[in-house]
């Protein structure tokens, strides 16, 4: 086995592709344990923070339900209720929470800020997303994948339509390079990852073997995809007055049921992070509805496609858990 024992888990970027599958089959082998009712407790008495900057649903819940399946007790700290970023620096805020916990988990706008928890904390720090890198969805995309698939890993391919620039993107890109997979990136030019962050997945790829393509082509992007990813096109913290640019960019990279038919292959599914905007029960669905009346049964994803038997959208959600809890017992058990 590897010993992932005290390691941070900030971008993956760092991490081999052994470490990776190591984590994937940790996370398969905790959640065939929870569900025979066979899981055993290896955190018990841990301590962990959780230190959200922005809102989560699945990211929370799975640190929280992954803890306590483990033995392990959390505390939620949001930048409302607590003095990190404002009244206190996150180079104190981490020498602090590293005297009381065993391990931080930390969700917010800027890769900088894990980074540092990280080097001052003294204990293992887990990325819950910034604009930058979504490490924890990666290994439960990839887990969702392999689940829904029956080729060997580097034989899969996959496609993520939408900005690239962004967290999932970018994300995806890297993942699908260190294990060596076929994966395209299908946006315009303004919205693919700087150059720089694609010279390093080229490197991976090279030792990997992995295929990547990133094109505007969204039609020939998917073309023999076994999964199409997508995300909202304006992230968490980006002003709303982004959403008309975004619109005009990204309309061609919707997924809709043509273009799951452009796959060419019957068994092509759908993904998506989550949260979605697929019809108007959000909010912001209802605002993009109300400027934009081709969008109201769906942004980036038409409700047909959400709802669709090909959707496996809440499949990955459930594995932000498994992956997730894999993550804590690797570094701490
Ligand atoms: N996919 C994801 O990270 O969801 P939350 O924002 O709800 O945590
Ligand atoms: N790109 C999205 C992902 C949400 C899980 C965001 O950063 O808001």
């Amino acid at each position: 086995a590897f010993n992932l024992s005290q390691r941070h888990l900030l971008s993956l970027m760092r991490h081999t592709p052994e470490e990776i599958r190591y984590l994937i089959d940790l996370s398969a082998e905790l959640k065939r344990a929870r569900r025979a009712g066979t899981e055993q407790p290896r955190l018990q008495g841990k301590q962990i923070a959780l230190i959200f900057e922005k809102t989560s649903t699945r990211t929370r819940c799975a640190f929280e339900v992954a803890a306590k399946d483990q033995g392990a007790h959390v505390t939620y700290i949001d930048s409302s209720s607590s003095q990190m970023g404002h009244k206190e620096s996150i180079s104190d805020t981490a020498r602090v929470l590293g005297r009381m916990f065993d391990a931080i988990e930390f969700r917010g706008a800027d890769q900088i800020t894990v980074e540092t928890l990280a080097e001052y904390a003294g204990v293992p720090v887990f990325n819950g997303l910034t604009a930058e890198f979504h490490p924890t969805q990666m290994l439960a995309d990839v887990l969702t994948m392999i689940e829904h698939s029956d080729k060997p890993l580097h034989q899969i391919s996959y496609v993520y339509l939408g900005d690239a620039r962004y967290n999932m993107g970018r994300s995806l890109l890297m993942i699908g390079a260190k294990l060596g997979m076929d994966v395209r990136i299908a946006a315009p030019k303004a919205l693919w990852p700087d150059d720089g962050f694609v010279e390093e997945c080229q490197a991976f790829a090279r030792d990997s073997g992995a295929r990547i393509t990133l094109t505007e082509d969204a039609l020939a992007a998917v073309k023999g995809v076994d999964f199409v990813h997508t995300d909202i096109w304006v992230s968490m913290g980006e002003p709303a007055e982004v959403w008309d640019e975004r619109i005009a960019l990204l309309r061609p990279y919707r997924v809709d049921a043509a273009l799951m038919t452009a796959a060419d292959n019957p068994r092509v599914k759908f993904m998506h992070c989550l949260p979605a905007y697929h019809n108007q029960e959000t909010a912001v669905g209802r605002q993009v509805a109300a400027r934009y009346p081709e969008f109201g049964d769906g942004v980036e994803v038409t409700e047909e496609v959400f709802e669709s038997p090909a959707s496996i959208v809440f499949d990955q959600a459930e594995n932000r858990l498994h992956t997730i809890k894999a993550v804590m017992v690797a570094s701490l058990a």
